[in-house]
């Protein structure tokens, strides 16, 4: 899919976790080692050891494997340099795993020095293939860590003079440094879901493709499954949607399952290591003349690795907090009778949650019982409560009586307007009129809906399937369905998103009452509100 001459471009390849990003760099750093290049791999994850054993149980390539938990020749932290040095000389396949380092810091001084010396030393071509590239080149340099930033940038901007062939790996397009991301040549772009990655290679595609043809290919990208990605190389007049092929080596980045032994290759190529063990050894041993490092050096250390921590909880907690946010308005359309089309398209689709109000403990009123103090909303929803007393109603429920969408700024007025007024009373989530309530009311009491009325305002409210289990469930009246008969009726499976939804939206609005039965499931029958 990918001619070999376009194998020699600068690649980025990106990807939500777990989306295959690896993976397929990995099948394409098979093709550089079938056709013997010079390629080196960053891995941060010690995920890449693979390469020397073949999928099959066969070996794989000799490549060596410097560092990591399946190292061939041990590094330390304080080897980049010596180690930069020996790659930019040697014609070797390598990996080298910085997982076992210790720390962050230990890792970033590695590849500040590695990368120093490589670009210093290198001069032939050379494939280098940083794995979760923004580890080394952030958006928004680490403080104290300014100068690897500077080094990654001098490889991707400058280094094709040299030899210089990187390809960029990341699961957040959106944190690499935009100055790096924007040199490749080819993008690899696997399943992306947030909007802000997604807004990351817009800025990519802009520069390449037309505008429109730029949209509908990011609106696919969260749909994307597992190994599949969209192939963009312009220069050579690439634009493809395509299920990625499986590698030929080890797949040593899989996701391990539950209760599972990790398998491990049984057959390794073979690598010659003397020369390069002693070779690293003799660079890397500390020279006696020069003094160890001193304390405040590794204070020093200390430090820069504390600033990096703090940063990275701060960036936790805004992506904790865009999540929740995001969650809430999920949990708020599936859980809204009035589905996604209740929300008006032009309403902001803040990602932010709100903060939350605490809960103003209901007063007793000081009016006397004529009802004139709550008004709008408040009145709609104190009247349906009225006409539907004694019963105990979800606030959803509530609104849905009478007759407004349980969400949006109209009905949450009303509702603390109410929670105010006394006359309701609220205990487990299920609001009741009170005496006083009763009475408010009393001026304007229409008729109450009937169990069958109330039933059809669910149904036109409720997205599919729920309708469809709700009508089901009332043909039978008290009666009670069990989860494989109920589906059976429906001409369903009870199992799966689609289903599990239509329960999940029903018993969160209380419209049915569910229980399970020992060794039969659950069963489902319809909520006494819609029993006629
Ligand atoms: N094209 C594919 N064919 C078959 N299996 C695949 C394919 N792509 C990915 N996988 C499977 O998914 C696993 C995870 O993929 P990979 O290691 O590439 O994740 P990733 O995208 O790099 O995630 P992370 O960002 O967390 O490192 C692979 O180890 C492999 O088992
Ligand atoms: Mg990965």
């Amino acid at each position: 899919m990918l001619p070999t001459t376009a194998l020699d471009d600068r690649i980025a390849i990106v990807g939500t976790a777990g989306s295959g990003n690896t993976y397929t760099a990995k099948g394409f750093v098979e093709r550089l080692l079938d056709a013997g290049a010079r390629v080196t791999v960053i891995d941060p994850l010690g995920v890449w050891w693979g390469l020397r054993a073949g999928a099959e149980g066969n070996a794989g390539y000799p490549v060596v494997v410097f560092g990591g938990r399946h190292a061939d020749v041990a590094i330390t932290a304080e080897m980049g340099a010596p180690l930069g040095r020996l790659i930019a000389q040697q014609a070797l396949a390598s990996v080298v795993d910085l997982s076992e380092l210790g720390s962050n810091a230990a890792r970033r001084g590695f590849m500040t020095a590695f990368a120093e010396a490589i670009y210093e030393a290198n001069k032939e071509p050379l494939h280098l293939v940083f794995d979760e590239a923004d580890l080394w080149a952030p958006q928004r340099p680490i403080k104290g860590w300014e100068g690897l930033l500077g080094h990654i940038e001098e490889i991707v901007r400058r280094g094709r003079v040299r030899g210089f062939i990187p390809w960029l790996i990341t699961q957040r397009p959106a944190v690499v440094h935009k100055d790096v991301l924007s040199q490749a040549d080819i993008l690899i772009t696997m399943k992306l879901t947030s909007s802000q990655d997604r807004e990351a290679i817009g800025a990519w595609i802009e520069g390449q493709a037309d505008r429109q043809e730029g949209r509908r290919i990011l609106a696919e990208l969260p749909r994307l499954r597992q190994g599949e990605g969209y192939l963009w190389a312009p220069g050579h007049g690439l634009l493809e949607r395509v299920q990625f092929p499986a590698i030929h080596t080890f797949d040593s980045s899989r996701t391990p399952r539950r209760g599972e032994q990790p398998a491990a290759p049984r057959t390794l190529a073979e690598v010659d290591l003397t020369a390069i063990a002693a070779a690293l050894t003799a660079a890397g041993t500390p020279n006696p003349d020069e003094p160890a490092p001193s304390a405040g050096r590794r204070l020093a250390d200390l430090e820069r690795d504390l600033a990096a921590a703090t940063q990275r909880i701060a960036e936790l907690e805004q992506e904790n907090r865009d999540l929740v946010g995001r969650l809430e308005q999920i949990v708020a359309l599936a859980f809204s009778p009035f589905g996604p089309s209740g929300l008006k398209a032009s309403e902001p689709q803040s990602v932010i949650p709100p903060r939350r109000v605490s809960r103003p403990r209901p007063r007793a009123s000081t009016d006397h019982g004529t009802g004139d103090n709550v008004q709008g909303a408040a009145r709609k929803l104190l009247i349906a409560a009225a006409q539907h007393a004694p019963g105990r109603f979800t606030w959803g429920q509530l609104a849905t009586l009478a007759g407004l969408k349980p969400s949006g700024g109209h009905f949450n007025a009303g509702r603390k307007q109410l929670r105010h007024s006394g006359y309701i009373d609220e205990t487990n989530n299920l609001v009741g009129v009170t005496r006083a309530g009763l009475k408010a009311a009393g001026k304007a009491r229409p008729a109450a809906s009937t169990p069958a009325e109330r039933l059809t305002l669910w149904c036109e409210r409720l997205p599919a399937p729920a309708p469809d289990i709700l009508r089901t469930l009332a043909v039978q009246g008290e009666r009670s369905m069990l989860a494989d008969e109920l589906a059976t009726a429906l001409g369903k499976k009870p199992s799966g998103g689609y289903w599990n939804s239509g329960i999940a939206v029903l018993r969160n609005n209380g419209l049915i009452e569910t229980e399970s039965v020992a060794g039969a499931g659950r069963r489902y029958r319809l909520a006494v509100l819609l029993r006629s």
